[in-house]
């Protein structure tokens, strides 16, 4: 967890880290997300419907590698139905203790096989079974028999491998703005916008 809320500045308005302002906002992301090795946040990914409408759930952000934003999920999904038609998305994550909001927009690109085998290595033993069981199918069945193929499954599939419709995405922000709450001031966000030769930053209130 962060321990300030507020990124310091230099003279000139940028956030400071390590005594550097951030020219780059991938500096600033990496140092507010957790690593691999922890326990990956919560965001929301929205997408676009085949009606034009933002179409909005809770995902695990799988990791951030300094450039994308990975998501896995499920090849049958909606998600990833409207990602076909339209790769264009935003991500909200939200800090636990509200201190801090990310929100990107972007563009969800496949991930790549050696990535997604290495994100399902790492999902819990729980969410490596939910990919296998989370079917249209077993979502229309009673309680009991849910709870039975659950543990008919476990028993006789202590590590199941990397299910076949397993599919990750990763997200190549254009638009990243960073809000910070301030106990003593206003909270506001340092938005950063990709140009030609890098990124153009600016400062938004609230
Ligand atoms: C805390 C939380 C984490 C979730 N993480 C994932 C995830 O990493 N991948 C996923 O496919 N669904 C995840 N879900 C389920 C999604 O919110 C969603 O219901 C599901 O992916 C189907 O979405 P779609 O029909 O819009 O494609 C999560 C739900 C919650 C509440």
């Amino acid at each position: 967890m962060p321990s300030t809320t507020d990124a310091p500045t230099d003279p000139a308005g940028a956030p400071v880290l390590g005594g550097t302002p951030v020219a780059d906002p991938a500096r600033l992301a990496a140092s507010w997300l957790p690593g691999p090795d922890e326990e990956p946040m919560r965001m929301t990914l929205s997408t676009i419907d085949a009606n034009g409408f933002p179409r909005a759930r809770t995902l695990l952000l799988s990791e951030y590698d300094g450039d994308r934003f990975f998501f896995h999920t499920d090849a049958r999904s909606r998600k990833v139905a409207d990602l076909g038609a339209d790769p264009r998305v935003a991500l909200t994550i939200l800090w636990p203790d509200a201190s801090r909001q990310l929100v990107v927009q972007g563009t969800a690109m496949p991930a790549s096989a050696d990535e997604c085998a290495e994100a399902y290595r790492r999902r819990s033993p729980y969410l490596q079974q939910l990919a296998w069981l989370n079917t249209a199918e077993y979502a229309q069945l009673p309680l009991a028999e849910r709870e039975a193929r659950w543990s008919r499954f476990r028993e006789e599939r202590a590590a199941p491998p990397q299910p076949p419709g397993w599919v990750g995405f990763g997200v190549r922000p254009h638009r990243m703005l960073f809000w910070a709450a301030h106990p003593d001031a206003a909270s506001r966000r340092v938005e950063y916008v990709r140009t030609e030769d890098g990124w153009r930053r600016s400062y938004l209130p609230g």
